[in-house]
């Protein structure tokens, strides 16, 4: 433990470690030094001279946010000296500053008002006209209001150390100074919507949010981003059943107040237009809009014909389903359709990293795991563009614990501008380009691996036997692509038992049924067998869906209860925030399918599917308060040897700016102009953003 010091804070004696900043020693005893530009987690600025506090022996006031403590200190936060000097402080800060707070966006989050109605002064001594500069959007998601900015610089310090972007700089000084865009005129960056979060004031707002609502007349409902397999916590801003905004303002769960664009904004996808909201069946080349108990009829009769005469099933899951629906169509296949045909698209070689790591305690990292490493090896993956998450506890254990980042990729990424050493391979290359940093990576304390599909079947026992050999504690993460893709996995969506792989079912003479849910397996690739019976379950009307008989309009996860399961194989709570009319969860279109066919298979609700998992499925036996208070629990993975899957394993590629077939329909996603081939080239040319006199200290 490090040394302990003693100082008294308005008259409290208080100990902090030594090298603990006033401001954070005084919150750790409960008392509040108000702040702007202190925002923990990223490099001081010392900008706003909001924090001053009163130390004795010291002539002047002290800035709080950037003096440590020491042995035998007294500060007052309370003085009547430094209330004026807050006075002071609010009172410039709104000289420029224009009173609009009944039309400004963050009018009743906002940090300033806020202020002034605690510390700051019933009136103002200045009487001159205020300078006006109109509003400029800098991109879609990115609007910036120069005179309501007070130059905090949080949103510059979260654009360069947090998201590694650096988009954002800042021009000339005092009252001119203006924060700037990397293009002057416009932003080309990762559109991740942080540094308007960050804004304690409504100088940067959101395009898709603002003048949309009050922040008082939403429900916040807290939840899990359905783009990547990272799981993001976000809490939905919901008025009137409609999802309005996204952030993690209150820094829960495991990404703090990270998001990237896909969490932040594109949760627009569930008021698209084309959303299916109605069964439909296949008449000639059109189809018909049907009802709910027509189209389980017609599904259930087709269903049950086959059964009985032994036809043969083809089920394809969903990595962005639930693991209570996930669990109970693995059971409805082999249980109830009695096939063992039954996969989902498989993105990363989980079988084999459990097959390798079989019973081993520990040897899979969670996603604080990455932020704790002493080193961490990106493997065979662009982690910025598929695991914004991820690769942002990456850059953060860079910046505050100095850690050793390597990576192994095919192309630039991100990585490399902050990698203690980065390995460029041909696809395939991947092992080679690990062993020759073999001597690095022995000489750390400790290491994460995250690999992608590159490394897949014998390349993972390999890797594992590499990890093994270095002579340091190694996790991994196996890099998957969705949701659920790890929970899809483990609840057994999955070939076992000689059942066949998607491309197996798809290339079959003689499918009689293919089922899928949630997935558009058709949009790469063909079915061989023309006459199979094609049910479909979706959002949208896919390729797949297109060509199935019966389609059924399903809920998107920003639409039900249930459970799922991030890459890093913890588990999260979704919560139902919207509601599509039409459209039911994939659980209850199960539960109807299975009443039908006369089966039993326990109660279809999500708790009671849930509690089935938790006694049945290895390593779930997780604690229900964690979950249901919006924690995230860690699963424990297969302790035993994994048998190996037919089929093959691909990564869909996924950029910070698509995600599957949910990207199609997000507004968002597809009004932003950056793509990453283009972000690298930009990064290249012109690294920065225009800086001109910034005021560092
Ligand atoms: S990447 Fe763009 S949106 Fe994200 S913090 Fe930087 S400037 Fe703001
Ligand atoms: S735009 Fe907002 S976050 Fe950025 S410097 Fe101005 S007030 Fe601070
Ligand atoms: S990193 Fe992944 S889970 Fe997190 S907000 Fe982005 S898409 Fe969603
Ligand atoms: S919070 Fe200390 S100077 Fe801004």
């Amino acid at each position: 433990m490090s040394e302990l010091v003693k100082l008294t804070i308005d008259g409290r004696a208080v100990e902090a470690e030594k090298g603990t900043l006033i401001i954070e020693a005084a919150r750790q005893s409960g008392i509040e030094i108000p702040s702007f530009c202190y925002y923990e987690g990223l490099t001081l600025q010392a900008a706003c001279r909001m924090c001053l506090v009163e130390v004795e022996k010291t002539p002047k006031l002290q800035v709080g946010c950037t003096l440590p403590v020491a042995e035998g200190m007294i500060v007052h936060t309370d003085s009547p000296l430094v209330k004026e000097a807050r006075k002071g402080t609010l009172e410039f800060l709104l000289t420029n500053h224009p009173l609009d707070c009944p039309v400004c966006d963050k009018g009743g989050e906002c940090e300033l008002q806020d202020m002034v109605f605690r510390y700051g002064a019933g009136e103002s001594r200045f009487t001159e006209r205020k300078q006006h500069v109109d509003e400029k959007q800098w991109s879609p998601v990115v609007f910036f209001d120069a005179p309501r900015c007070i130059l905090c610089y949080r949103c510059v310090r979260v654009c360069d150390e947090g998201m590694g972007v650096g988009a954002l700089g800042v021009s000339d000084r005092g009252a001119i100074s203006e924060i700037l865009p990397n293009h002057h005129d416009h932003l080309e960056c990762d559109e991740c919507g942080a540094c308007i979060d960050i804004c304690p004031v409504g100088a940067l707002t959101s395009g898709s949010y603002r003048y949309k609502t009050r922040p008082w007349e939403m429900e916040h409902v807290g939840t899990v981003c359905t783009h990547c397999a990272d799981g993001c916590k976000t809490t939905l801003g919901v008025r009137n059943g409609q999802i309005i905004r996204g952030n993690n303002r209150d820094r829960s769960g495991i990404n703090g107040e990270f998001l990237c664009i896909k969490g932040r904004y594109a949760f627009d996808f569930v008021e698209h237009p084309e959303r299916l909201q109605s069964p439909m069946i296949k008449a000639g080349d059109k189809f018909e809009p049907v009802s709910w108990s027509r189209a389980i009829e017609v599904i259930v009769a087709k269903f049950s014909e086959v059964k009985a005469r032994h036809g043969k099933f083809g089920v394809i899951g969903s990595n962005h389903t639930t693991n209570e629906e996930n669990f109970f169509l693995a059971k409805l296949a082999r249980q109830g359709l009695g096939t063992n045909n039954i996969d989902h698209h498989r993105t990363g070689d989980l079988a084999s990293v459990f097959d390798a790591l079989s019973g081993r305690e520990h040897a899979l990292a969670t996603t604080a795991d990455l932020y704790n490493a002493k080193a961490i090896l990106i493997a065979g993956a662009d982690l910025s563009q598929q695991h914004p998450l991820l690769a942002y506890q990456a850059r953060a254990s860079f910046r505050h614990h100095d850690a050793h980042i390597y990576a192994v990729a095919t192309g630039p990424v991100r990585e490399d501008h902050y990698a203690a050493a980065t390995v460029r391979v041909e696809k395939g290359g991947e092992l080679a380009g690990i062993e020759s940093l073999r001597d690095k990576l022995k000489a750390e304390a400790g290491l994460v691996i995250a690999f992608g599909d590159a490394i897949q079947g014998d390349a993972v026992r390999k890797l594992v036997a590499f990890g093994d050999s270095l002579g340091v504690p190694v996790k991994y993460v196996c890099l998957v692509d969705y949701s659920n893709s790890r929970g899809a996995f483990d609840m057994g969506v999955l070939p076992r038992d000689g059942g066949l792989s998607i491309q197996q079912m798809l290339a079959a003479r003689d499918l009689d049924a293919l089922w899928v849910v949630g997935a558009n397996p058709l949009g790469r690739s063909t079915l061989v067998s023309s006459g199979a019976f094609v049910v479909v379950q979706d959002l949208f009307m896919t390729e797949t869906a297109k060509r199935a008989d019966v389609v059924l309009p399903a809920a998107s996860a920003y639409e039900k209860s249930g459970t799922v399961t991030n890459v890093c194989g913890e588990v999260q709570r979704l919560k139902p925030a919207a509601k599509v009319m039409g459209a039911k969860t994939d659980l209850e279109i199960f539960g109807l399918i299975t009443k039908e066919l006369g089966l039993n298979l326990g109660i279809w609700l999500p708790d009671k599917v849930f509690e089935e998992i938790r006694k049945t499925v290895h390593g779930y036996n997780v604690p229900l308060p964690l979950i249901a208070t919006g924690g995230a629990a860690v699963t424990v993975p297969l302790n035993g040897r994994v048998a190996a899957l037919p089929g093959s394993i691909q990564s869909a590629g996924d950029t910070l700016f698509t995600s599957g077939s949910l990207s199609k329909y997000s507004k968002v996603l597809n009004s932003v102009m950056e793509a990453p081939g283009e972000l690298y080239r930009r990064e290249e040319t012109a690294p920065g953003p225009v800086v001109k006199g910034q005021q560092n200290p």
